[in-house]
């Protein structure tokens, strides 16, 4: 199956992005093919508020980096996102991703509500400067909640929090590991 990443941190070697990758190693293990967005990396608008999508029942038409991303959603098995925490909430341009779902919910008489096949596995990675581990869990649910709002599946949320050691063996990293091999 297919695993999409979509991975928000500008830090390649930081705590999300590290552990979010160590879920794609145990998914590669387990045999899925692994397709990785870095959206800092990226050109992303936010949603145009165009309405064209909710017309012509569609994905989004921007021309932009996330152009090939709508093809791997459809085709996708496990979606993992990956964001560090900025001002209580998620990194902006993970917001900016996410609202670009919008594309992916219709009101169309006749036609389904959401317009991705139900069932992707999704899990969410975050990563914290304040060590209470469960200080901003409503917030992570929230973000995730969008997505499980066009039926994907909630497997997992991963919140690394302060001076957590995600280095190689640590409990962070094996619940990684093992979330990916078992998607
Ligand atoms: C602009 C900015 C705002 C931040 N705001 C918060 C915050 O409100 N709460 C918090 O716990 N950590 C905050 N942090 C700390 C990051 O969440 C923390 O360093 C995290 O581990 C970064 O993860 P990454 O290296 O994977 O990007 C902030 C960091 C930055 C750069």
């Amino acid at each position: 199956m297919k695993v999409v990443a979509v991975l928000g941190s500008p830090h390649a070697d930081g705590p999300s992005n590290v552990i979010a990758k160590e879920v794609l190693r145990g998914a590669k293990e387990a045999g899925h093919d692994v397709v990785i967005y870095e959206i800092n990396k990226m050109n992303v608008k936010g949603c145009q508020a165009c309405g064209v999508c909710k017309k012509n029942y569609c994905d989004c038409i921007q021309n932009d980096d996330l152009k090939p991303y709508w093809k791997d959603l459809h085709e996708a098995g496990a979606l993992v996102i990956s964001a560090p925490n900025y001002c209580s909430q998620i990194c902006g341009p993970m917001i900016t991703y996410m609202n670009r779902h919008y594309c992916l919910v219709s009101n169309l008489p006749g036609k389904a509500p959401v317009r991705v096949h139900p069932g992707i596995k999704l899990i969410g990675v975050f990563s914290q400067g304040w060590d209470k581990a469960d200080a901003y869990l409503d917030t992570y649910k929230w973000y995730l909640g969008d997505f499980q709002n066009r039926d994907m599946e909630l497997q997992d949320i991963l919140v690394h929090a302060g001076n957590m050691p995600y280095d190689e063996g640590s409990e962070l990293m094996t619940r990684a590991y093992e979330l990916g091999k078992n998607l």
